[in-house]
């Protein structure tokens, strides 16, 4: 097998702050709990994806899970350009699958303001699932704006903008294959 060599960080990554082998031993965890808590449900789990940022956790994740489950997307809009949430989400995609009297479970990337995850679980029960779960991988707590209840979270990290692992600076840094701390570098 060949090896995959680690990017570098650039100027503007100021540190590691979740290496790669820590993220797969934390969505191996999520997995275990999620596998034991859906053990023998007879319908599918409907994993809802919201991009783009959760795409690889949301990959990582689906392929250890053992209980029946099917992937679908969603996606949101509620920063524009900025990387201040205005709690203004705008709906861009809807998903494929009719959540009615479904399990759904979202999968997000990171919670920060909570005003998406918020706008998320609203929207998703009035259309009447059976249960809904929320899996993020990561947590801003200092940031919250809007209280939103998770059923299960990777890990809690401090106000900072992260890159990699699907998380985005302007698209760059998506699939650095850690997660690290970004201040824009301005020269
Ligand atoms: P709210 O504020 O609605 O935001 O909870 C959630 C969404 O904001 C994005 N976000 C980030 N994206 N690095 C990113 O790449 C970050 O540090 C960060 N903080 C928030 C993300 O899209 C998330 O879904
Ligand atoms: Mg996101």
């Amino acid at each position: 097998m060949t090896s995959i060599a680690i990017p570098a960080l650039t100027k503007d990554l100021v540190r590691v702050l979740i290496d790669a082998d820590t993220i797969q031993r934390r969505v191996d965890e999520l997995a275990y709990q999620i596998n034991k808590e859906y053990e023998g449900i007879e319908e599918s789990l409907i994993l809802v994806g919201v991009l783009k940022g959760s795409f690889i956790f949301l990959a990582d994740l689906c392929r250890k899970l053992k209980i029946p489950h099917v992937v679908d997307f969603i996606s949101l809009s509620s920063y524009g350009a900025s990387s201040q949430s205005t709690g203004n989400v705008r709906l861009i995609m809807d998903t494929r699958e009719n959540l009615q009297g479904r399990h759904v479970m979202i999968v997000e990337d990171i919670l920060d303001s909570g005003f998406t995850l918020d706008y998320l679980c609203r929207n998703f029960k009035a259309r009447d699932p059976d249960s809904l779960k929320t899996v993020v991988l990561l947590d801003k707590p200092d940031r919250r704006k809007v209280n939103v209840e998770l059923d299960y979270v990777g890990f809690e990290i401090p106000d900072v903008w992260v890159v990699g692992y699907g998380l985005d600076y302007a698209e760059r840094y998506r699939t650095l294959p850690y997660i690290a701390e970004m201040v824009p570098v301005t020269d």
